[in-house]
């Protein structure tokens, strides 16, 4: 993204980073007479059960060690390895073989590790891969006869989305850098064919929009304004113009449409709103199933004339509240390489800054979405749900059979679910089960909570049909209950609140959150 998003304030112009592609194969090799830098091997609590105080119970690990003199033996007991999930040790070796060999903690059994588990596995090698400074490794699992062909292709591709994402590094507003060292990775034990061979690959375009969404979000709001946001969208659909194309609508054409629920918000910035659609229609045969991903797309949320103050307003960090429409452009991204058939997909934001000034909306000011409905703004920070108004109204329009919108909706979801689970919220038990299930294949958190009509009342306005907030209870319910009212009947809608999982607070940076859930879910929905 860095060649568009040009710095209108601060003179910051993001390096390009083009990061390094690391090579995957899966061989059938013996991983006695593997040669590199470090070979992994995934073990569990039961592997590393001890013997005649003399012996591992696998077989593997017990080649391995008399390879090596007993070296293993002894500097697991040494370290009181015992292969619990999250466990890892290296070992230098000398001779012919590999560099390093390395232990690495599955918990007590192979087959039922989670997607996360096997991916936080290959975040900790991409972690050591770099403290080693390895150029290639290979991954070996010591009991890889317990797991069905069908799980050994889940485990690799989850590993593979670890040691990608845990090798990208964000460096782009860094004045130096260094060069991740890994550049191939040697999938052993896991099986061979074009069936692994084409999942590393999908796990590499997934890859590629999560990184996108990472991007997007750690970008600052004076080099990412909506301008650029919207350029970084025509960028995706030039670069994969066999299947995606792009409309991007200006405040004159949002006008004609009557969003001035959205238009409300934009009002108070110097940066102009862009409405952003992008298309996806697959390279050829008939189309099933026509859905949308609406995104929230602030840019910055300052709260507006409600302004964000206090400690533990985060005001600081509101450049992240264009979490959902990152999510949704990553997932475009990764769909422009997958290229589903079946399935038309459309990708809307309403990409805008909330700001102040003497051109903005004041608390207590009326606005009308473009399906005629009037709200009371008594609430300018309550203003993703009056963006994603008009955006769910465009959606529906478009004629589509089922909308997932994302938004960095609410701090009561955060205080609900925490820093790493999402918020669902649906009418539709059938897309809340599509859905999460898309999730759990993904390794993402979601949770369901649920749409309380009762509560709608809190929302009543005295003058308007609706207000746009309704006090500090059930905020997220509250939320989700509005945009409902902007939502055709005739159409599944489901809403995911990430509020919480947009942002890694000990890393600092943002995780592309929600990328792989609709990259799933849209796959989900085609004849791939
Ligand atoms: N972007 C915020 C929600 C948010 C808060 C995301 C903290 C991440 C961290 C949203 O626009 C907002 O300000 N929501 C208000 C709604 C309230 C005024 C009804 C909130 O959550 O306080
Ligand atoms: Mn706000
Ligand atoms: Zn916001």
């Amino acid at each position: 993204m860095a060649d568009v998003a040009k710095a209108t304030l601060g003179l910051t112009k993001p390096a390009q980073i083009d990061s390094p592609k690391i090579a995957f194969a899966a061989k059938d090799v013996d991983l006695l007479e593997w040669k590199g830098d470090m070979l992994v091997i995934c073990v569990t609590e039961n592997d590393m059960t001890k013997v005649d105080n003399s012996k591992f119970q696998n077989s593997i690990l017990n080649k391995l060690d008399s390879q090596h003199n007993g070296l293993l033996f002894q500097v697991s007991s040494e370290e009181d390895f015992t292969g619990k999930s999250g466990q890892s040790i290296v070992l230098r070796l000398s001779g012919h073989g590999p560099k390093r060999v390395s232990l690495y903690g599955l918990g007590k059994c192979s087959t039922s590790s989670s997607t996360s588990t096997y991916r936080s596995l290959g975040e900790s090698i991409a972690t050591s891969a770099k403290t080693y400074q390895a150029n290639n490794v290979a991954i070996t699992l010591a009991s890889f006869e317990n797991l069905t062909p069908e799980l050994k292709l889940k485990a690799a591709s989850a590993i593979a989305t670890g040691i990608i994402l845990g090798t990208y590094e964000d460096n782009r507003f860094k004045s130096e850098s260094k060069k991740p060292a890994l550049k191939s990775v040697d999938f052993l034990t896991f099986g061979v064919g074009p069936e692994l061979e084409k999942k590393l690959k999908y796990v590499e375009h997934v890859c590629t929009g999560v990184i996108l969404g990472k991007e997007l979000v750690n970008a600052p709001a004076n080099v990412l304004t909506p301008g650029a946001l919207a350029q970084e969208a025509e960028k995706i659909a030039s670069t994969y113009s066999d299947v995606l194309t792009a409309k991007i609508l200006d405040t004159e054409q949002c006008k004609e449409l009557k969003m001035g629920s959205y238009l409300g918000v934009a009002a108070a910035s110097a940066n102009p709103p862009k409405f952003i659609h992008l298309c996806y229609k697959p390279p050829s045969g008939p189309i099933k199933k026509k859905l949308a991903l609406v995104g929230k797309g602030l840019t910055f949320d300052s709260g507006g004339y409600n302004i964000k103050t206090g400690p533990g307003c985060l005001v600081e960090l509101m450049k992240y509240d264009m979490g959902g429409s990152a999510a949704v452009l990553g997932a475009a991204k990764a769909l422009g390489q997958i290229k589903p058939p079946g399935v038309e997909v459309h990708f809307i934001v309403a990409a805008c800054e909330n700001m102040i000034s003497g051109t903005g909306m004041r608390p207590g000011d009326i606005v009308t979405a473009s399906n005629g409905k009037t709200i009371e703004v008594n609430n300018t920070d309550a203003e993703g749900r009056l963006t994603l108004a008009d955006a769910l109204v465009y959606a529906c329009n478009l004629g589509v059979d089922k909308i997932v919108d994302l938004a960095t909706l609410t701090g009561a979801c955060i205080v609900a679910l925490g820093p790493s689970i999402a918020g669902v919220f649906t009418p539709s038990d059938e897309l809340a089960k599509e859905v999460v299930a898309a999730s759990e294949a993904a390794g993402e958190k979601l949770w369901k909570m649920p749409m309380e009509e009762s509560y709608w009342e809190k929302m009543k306005s005295g003058v308007a049909d609706m207000a746009n907030s309704g006090g500090r209870q059930a905020g997220s319910i509250l939320a989700a209950l509005f945009l409902k009212q902007f939502v055709d009947e005739k159409v599944e809608w489901l809403h995911i609140d990430m509020a919480g999982p947009v942002w890694n607070d000990k890393k600092k940076a943002a995780t592309g959150f929600a990328v792989p859930t609709l990259v799933e879910w849209v796959v989900s929905n085609s004849s791939y």
